[in-house]
């Protein structure tokens, strides 16, 4: 059954309160559309846990930079409606720019310090201020819920949970595993900007990823031997354009002098006029 569209702030809210008092557990997926599977992969898992599915469909002018892709970014409302209801949504609550910031920018914003400065912070400076503040708006409009993220975005990931955590939000966050083309990519709504020889090439993501597993699981606790073999891949491929590689700590995303027992891999490049983000975990040492 087609979701119910629900565009503003005080239908949605009214609607999951009623739920809540009648007993029911709300289960929320933040998206800004132009949905994929996994996006998908996100409803089910709210679908398995929750007994409401809410979906947010909002493309956020917060956490675009002036010089991004604010006005290209996809959008397909209707297919959108499809999909998130073949996977199990029972509301979609797509607000205007109005109806989210109707008083145009806003004066109070929400900043998860460190978190939020390096990696993709440090190309895109804004971002994640943009991502916290519409985040904890869409939170204050859904209420009390289990809220689903994808590990594809790693770094929101980390920035979302530790904002719950120090505004004490009423919010238990799920993060969900990334889900793959068949070559390996990763799905993201931005693949559909790749021409066709780039989509081919962006498997290299992928595989500088495994090219750090491997010196990881190889016991390489050096940060820079594991960046260095996924950069020697990256560099190899010529259209792509490496923008960071790295071998981190997977709870504070700073880069320690030496690995514990597990890392995280960040990889961010640049093809064409795509710039494509990744991530994998990478278990330090033979297993076992
Ligand atoms: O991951 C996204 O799609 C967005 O950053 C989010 C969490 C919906 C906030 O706009």
């Amino acid at each position: 059954m087609a979701p119910a569209l629900l565009t503003t702030i005080d239908e949605t809210r009214s609607l999951l309160d009623e739920r809540r008092r009648d007993g029911a557990t709300v289960g929320f997926v933040p998206t800004m559309g132009y949905l994929h599977d996994g996006h998908g992969s996100l409803m089910r898992a709210a679908r398995a846990e929750a007994e409401v599915v809410v979906a947010s469909i909002f493309v956020n002018p917060l956490q675009f930079a002036a010089s991004e892709d604010l006005g290209d970014y996809p959008r397909d409302l209707d297919r959108d409606r499809e999909l998130a209801g073949a996977n199990g949504v029972d509301v979609i609550f797509a607000p205007s720019v109005d109806e989210m910031y109707p008083f145009g920018p806003v004066l109070t914003a929400v900043s998860v310090g460190e978190l939020s400065t390096a990696w993709e912070g440090a190309s895109r400076p804004t971002h994640f201020t943009g991502v916290a503040t519409v985040v904890s708006k869409l939170f204050n409009v859904v209420g009390p819920c289990r809220a689903y993220f994808g590990e594809k975005d790693y770094q929101q990931l980390a920035v979302i949970r530790r904002m719950v955590a120090d505004l004490s939000a009423p919010i238990a966050v799920v993060g969900c595993p990334i889900v793959r083309e068949p070559d390996g990519l990763a799905m993201s709504s931005r693949n559909v900007y790749l021409s066709p020889a780039d989509r081919a090439a962006a498997v290299v993501l992928r595989r500088a990823l495994d090219a750090g597993r491997e010196a990881a699981a190889g016991g390489a606790t050096d940060p820079a031997t594991v960046a260095a073999a996924m950069t020697d891949v990256v560099t190899a491929e010529p259209r792509a354009e490496l923008d960071y590689a790295a071998a981190v700590d997977p709870d504070t995303l700073t880069v320690p002098d030496r690995l514990g027992s597990e890392a995280r891999l960040l990889i961010a490049a640049r093809l064409g006029r795509t710039r494509l983000i990744d991530n994998d975990a990478a278990p330090v040492g033979p297993a076992g």
